[in-house]
């Protein structure tokens, strides 16, 4: 296999990350993945929130985990209690209109580019519960802008992590 189908093969989330902080050359090279992205008619619906202030990730982390709804907590609880896992990086993608399919084709790339950088993550959807909280929407959230996904990115704590089995019964070819 060539090194983007084994980055594919090889990508699985991460739900939890050591203290080390993201050198800034990587944390630059999965934004710029992000904007590398394809959208409909080059519409590029989005905006990429690249949060590095892991203090500011903490206080998210303690004001999401009050919003969520019950199963979700006991999810949460059952890997450990917090939301963000520790993760010192959270990229923010803010959709302009319905795009959550041109959001998650940015998302993949993001997940990609820090999977062959060699760094853990894991797409968050349940971030989506910090911004029941207006002042993290406004300084996060650019005006015209709502919540699409987030993508927690750090060092694992536990490296090896596996990826998920396939089913290749997915799969239908016809000719
Ligand atoms: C749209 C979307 C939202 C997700 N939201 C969360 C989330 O909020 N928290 C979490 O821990 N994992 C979340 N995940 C990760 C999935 O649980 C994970 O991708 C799935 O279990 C398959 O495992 P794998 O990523 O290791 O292959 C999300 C994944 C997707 C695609």
């Amino acid at each position: 296999m060539n090194e983007v189908l084994n980055t594919i093969a090889n990508r699985y989330s991460c739900r939890s990350f050591t203290n080390q902080a993201v050198e800034n050359d990587k944390v630059e090279a999965i934004a710029l993945a992000a904007l590398q992205a394809p959208s409909a008619v080059n519409k590029q619906p989005w905006q990429i929130i690249v949060i590095k202030d892991k203090a500011l990730i903490e206080e998210m982390d303690a004001y999401g985990m009050t919003q969520l709804d019950e199963a979700s907590y006991q999810r949460i609880m059952g890997r450990g209690g917090k939301l963000f896992y520790n993760a010192p990086l959270m990229l923010v993608i803010a959709k302009n209109g319905n795009k959550d399919l041109d959001c998650g084709i940015v998302t993949q790339n993001v997940t990609l580019a820090a999977t062959s950088l060699g760094l853990g993550n894991v797409v968050c959807a349940l971030a989506g519960f910090a911004f029941n909280n207006d002042s993290y929407k406004k300084r996060i959230i650019p005006e015209g802008y709502e919540f699409a996904i987030s993508v927690l990115i750090g060092y694992p704590t536990h490296p090896n992590g596996k990826a998920h089995e396939v089913d290749l019964n997915k799969i239908t070819y016809i000719g």
